[in-house]
């Protein structure tokens, strides 16, 4: 892949070039690698945050999530780094739409659609000249390709896209998804894994739906033992039957609501 209108590349992203460059040129030994490069790719996030403020913290809590299902199917530990990465920088390629576009939009002209739809493949293309990004430009460049294979850009299906792109694509869908008048995580976590699980099969990976289904159950029955020994480690989260589901999953904003059944703590 190549740059496409090089003389048209905005300063803000010359700066994040600027940034991976400089980490992909430390060559680390392998023992310290992936910690050092998770730390730097987060600078490079919090810029991120700060050109693109209507989704800031989306990148951070996408790689959490990712990085918990990939653990759950047993992606290796290269792998997993990878997926840590590629979901930590899964919307770079925003940067690069006309100026118009790297705002949050409730509604768009056909035209505007059309140019959003190529930001995987621009996320790809700025990310590509960096070694130590090989396996994360792969994920990102098929981060919104569906398991039907109506997705984009590329219109892969099924096993075709690669298992750290389907597994960023879950991820990223969840955090998105927006309950309105609720700041109760645990609601939205329930209300957003119910919408995942009706897309399951056409949109994404059933296996790995099925996962971070999985992982919520899991993390539950931690908060009814931690109810039942007493301790206030976790709280039952209220039965999501009581909610329909939102017509549509929107795009977060700045704001990060209390913790919820589906949230770990952290990733290294
Ligand atoms: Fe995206």
């Amino acid at each position: 892949m190549h740059v496409d209108r090089a003389d048209r590349i905005e300063p803000t992203v010359l700066s994040i070039q600027s940034m991976l460059t400089k980490i992909d040129r430390l060559h680390l030994p392998a023992a310290s690698r992936r910690d050092l490069e998770s730390i730097l790719v987060r600078q490079v996030v919090k810029e991120l945050d700060r050109l693109l403020p209507w989704q800031a913290g989306h990148g951070e809590e996408t790689a959490v999530l990712a990085f918990r299902i990939g653990h759950a199917m047993r992606l290796n530990d290269e792998v997993l780094h990878q997926l840590k990465l590629a979901a930590l920088l899964h919307d770079v390629g925003l940067l690069m739409l006309p100026a118009h576009l790297q705002t949050r939009q409730r509604s768009l002209d056909t035209d505007s659609y059309v140019a959003i739809q190529n930001h995987p493949r621009l996320g790809a293309t700025l990310l590509e000249p960096f070694s130590f990004l090989r396996e994360a430009t792969v994920m990102i460049a098929y981060h919104h390709e569906r398991w039907d294979g109506s997705g984009y850009p590329y219109g892969l299906r099924g096993a075709f896209i690669p298992i750290g792109a389907r597994i960023l694509a879950v991820a990223d869908a969840f955090e998105a998804i927006q309950v309105p008048h609720t700041q109760d995580r645990s609601l939205r976590d329930h209300v957003a894994l119910r919408i995942l699980q009706v897309a399951s099969g056409t949109q994404f990976d059933p296996v790995v739906v099925e996962t971070l289904a999985e992982r919520c159950k899991e993390t539950d029955l931690l908060h009814a033992e931690s109810l039942y020994t007493g301790t206030t480690a976790g709280v039952r989260p209220t039965p999501a039957s009581k909610w329909e589901a939102p017509p549509l999953p929107l795009y977060r904003q700045g704001s990060s609501p209390p913790e919820g059944p589906c949230r770990p703590d952290s990733i290294g």
